[in-house]
């Protein structure tokens, strides 16, 4: 990741942006077997989930939710079956989720014997729309839920010595709730749970339904982190689900504004339009420059996997990793690119510069090869990359307008583009056979 750097700083009239980047990895967070298993019109099996949790330990996520073991038999075996067949490294935590209600906490610890490192996430609805069409409640009753469900966590994890619990609250639709509300609820919870900086409680604060523009979440966001009491003993964790399309903005504008977590999932799968794409936010921090701490280096081998077990697409232009994401199809955008990998070959620039393509497909196991395909609309340049790149062949330039009409003369013919191995073809039937 050290090949990229920061994008130049863009200036404004009155002021130069940003003086606020990302410059580190926050402490991720995997829902993919969580919110995103909870999505799937067909949810996984066991099986399919243990192979996921295999996968998500191989890209180097430390904090995986499992499920909502209370809510079925089948999410508590499988919760079951990971610490049973001791599957969890010591150095990953389990993260459960369950509502703030007495027997379902219950259940949820029930299915933690023998865990070494958990995370028991509890949560209920806060905003006005669900006080008044779901619960009926006022804001005190709503706060009693959760401090009823923060004082029976804390009794009952006193009763498990062995495990190292952690604990995090959402306050569920945080972000259709009044500001001075959500704050009087987490403070309640913490005045029960009293963290402390060595043992700091995870505030997730959920966009259960993104219902503003990026920068509007980042303002509550930043809020919250002003305001919440003893902010040294919390973690504030983000939520952002997809619906306006700005998921991963709004977590990158809320870790901007003061969050140090995110919870996401892998191509953004989940509820409705889905979660933050962790894939997207952790390549988006690398191609600046920033180490993302996950490793995506074999995307092909994610995609197969997670297609596999969650039955679900990978659309052709999802970003850095798409089909065609690493695909020219224009001539202009071809010559650029060529020139652009000629200078970053020669070593003359130090850094990753190249026009059309922001990060080098081969640092997610993509090849070069399937940078450029040719078709009717590529022009000379197109061509010759392919056969210098591909084949090692050097097509001198007064030879580039001839072979590239003869290729466009079959891709006109055919209405389809051609493939490196077949433009070679035509150029040794052309010009290498005797
Ligand atoms: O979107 C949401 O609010 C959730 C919570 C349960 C954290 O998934
Ligand atoms: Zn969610």
């Amino acid at each position: 990741y050290r090949k990229y750097k920061p994008f130049p700083p863009v200036s404004l009239p009155d002021r130069t942006w940003p003086d606020k980047t990302i410059t580190k990895a926050p402490y991720w967070c995997s829902v993919d077997l969580r919110d995103g298993n909870q999505a799937l019109p067909i949810p996984m099996s066991v099986e399919e989930k243990l192979e996921l949790f295999e996968l998500l330990l191989k890209i180097g996520f430390k904090e995986i939710e499992i499920g909502f073991p209370s809510a079925s038999q089948t999410e508590f075996d499988y919760l079951r079956t990971l610490i049973d067949r001791n599957l969890i490294p010591d150095d990953v935590t389990i993260q459960l989720l369950t509502q703030s209600r007495d027997h379902l906490i219950r259940r949820s610890f029930e299915a933690i014997k023998g865990c070494k490192n958990v995370v028991m996430h509890f949560y209920n609805s806060t905003s006005t729309v669900q006080r008044d069409v779901v619960f009926q409640k006022d804001q005190k009753e709503i706060i009693k839920i959760a401090v009823e469900g923060a004082t029976l966590i804390k009794k009952i994890a006193a009763e498990y010595p062995e495990t190292n619990i952690r604990y995090e609250y959402s306050p569920e639709s945080f972000t259709g709730t009044e500001l001075e509300f959500a704050k009087e609820i987490c403070e309640a919870v913490m005045d029960v749970l009293e963290p402390t900086p060595e043992n700091q409680l995870i505030l997730n604060l959920p966009a259960t339904v993104e219902m503003h523009t990026p920068n509007i979440h980042a303002d509550q966001i930043e809020w919250f982190s002003r305001n919440i009491k003893n902010r040294d003993c919390v973690l504030i964790s983000l939520h952002t689900h997809n619906d306006r399309g700005t998921g991963v903005a709004a977590a990158e504008l809320g870790l901007m504004a003061g969050a140090d977590r995110v919870e996401g999932t892998l191509f953004g799968n989940g509820e409705r339009t889905g979660n933050t794409d962790l894939i997207t936010m952790a390549m988006n921090l690398y191609s600046q420059g920033v180490n993302p701490e996950l490793d995506f280096s074999d995307i092909e081998h994610i995609t197969k996997v997670y297609k596999s077990c969650t039955r679900m697409n990978v659309h052709e232009r999802h970003p850095y990793v798409g089909e065609l994401v690493y695909t020219a199809f224009s001539g202009s955008h071809q010559d650029a690119i060529k020139k652009g990998l000629d200078k970053y070959k020669s070593g003359t620039t130090g850094f990753w510069d190249i026009p059309y393509l922001p990060l080098d497909p081969s640092d997610m196991g993509r090849e070069y090869e399937a940078i450029i395909r040719i078709n009717s609309q590529s022009g000379k340049g197109g061509v010759a990359f392919i056969l210098d790149s591909q084949f090692g062949y050097k097509l001198p330039k007064a030879m580039h307008p001839e072979f590239s009409r003869k290729i466009q003369m079959i891709t006109d013919e055919t209405g389809k583009e051609l493939k490196g191995a077949e433009i070679f073809e035509e150029f040794s039937k052309e010009y290498l056979t005797v």
